[in-house]
């Protein structure tokens, strides 16, 4: 049997593509996933933002705290790409002096493992949990995609409510992110 042919690894392109394209989407098992080529590492992510579902294709990738993040377009959030944890700056006040350091969420999008054999590239998706980024995935996350988009347009009052309701963002977190 070969590689294509089992159930949970998915044959997904060719590194030396990828490695050009450094950025690609691909569509398995219905999920949205970006492949990532960066610095010689490879990363696969859920392709829409835990936060309100725009697409990371186009996000600038930074270090920050260490970590390799991509930054979503729309609103700025940081998502390591390794992980997926959502990364935010506070000011810490329980540092004397207070000062301004890096908070992490947790995991917030879902990351999958890909895999290079033989130069190809394969994907499992990871299934574990329930991970916020999930929301925007399958056919009802793109009815949530564009209605988030909508509001967004529009900045009627009841999409702003249903976008911060809909996520686990504390008041607290959400409030204090701020710009690197
Ligand atoms: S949609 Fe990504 S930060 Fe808001």
């Amino acid at each position: 049997m070969s590689l294509e042919e089992t159930d949970d690894l998915h044959f997904v392109g060719k590194a030396e593509d990828l490695v050009l394209s450094k950025r690609s989407v691909v569509t398995v098992e219905g999920r949205d996933v970006l492949l990532i080529h960066h610095q010689g590492e490879f990363y696969a992510l859920d392709c829409y933002c835990y936060h309100a579902g725009t697409s990371l294709e186009t996000g600038d990738i930074e270090e920050l705290n260490s970590k390799l993040c991509i930054i979503c377009p729309k609103h700025k959030y940081k998502i390591s790409l390794s992980e997926g944890e959502g990364l935010y700056r506070a000011r810490d006040t329980s540092l004397t002096p207070p000062r301004v350091r890096w908070f992490s969420k947790g995991p917030k999008q879902r990351v999958h493992q890909l895999s290079l054999i033989q130069g190809a590239l394969y994907l499992r998706l990871s299934s574990r949990g329930r991970l916020e980024s999930d929301y925007y995935q399958g056919e009802r996350g793109k009815v949530e995609r564009e209605k988030a988009e909508r509001a967004e347009d529009t900045g009627a009052e009841e999409g702003r409510g249903w976008s911060w309701s809909r996520s686990n963002e504390t008041e607290e977190g959400a409030g204090l992110e701020l710009e690197p």
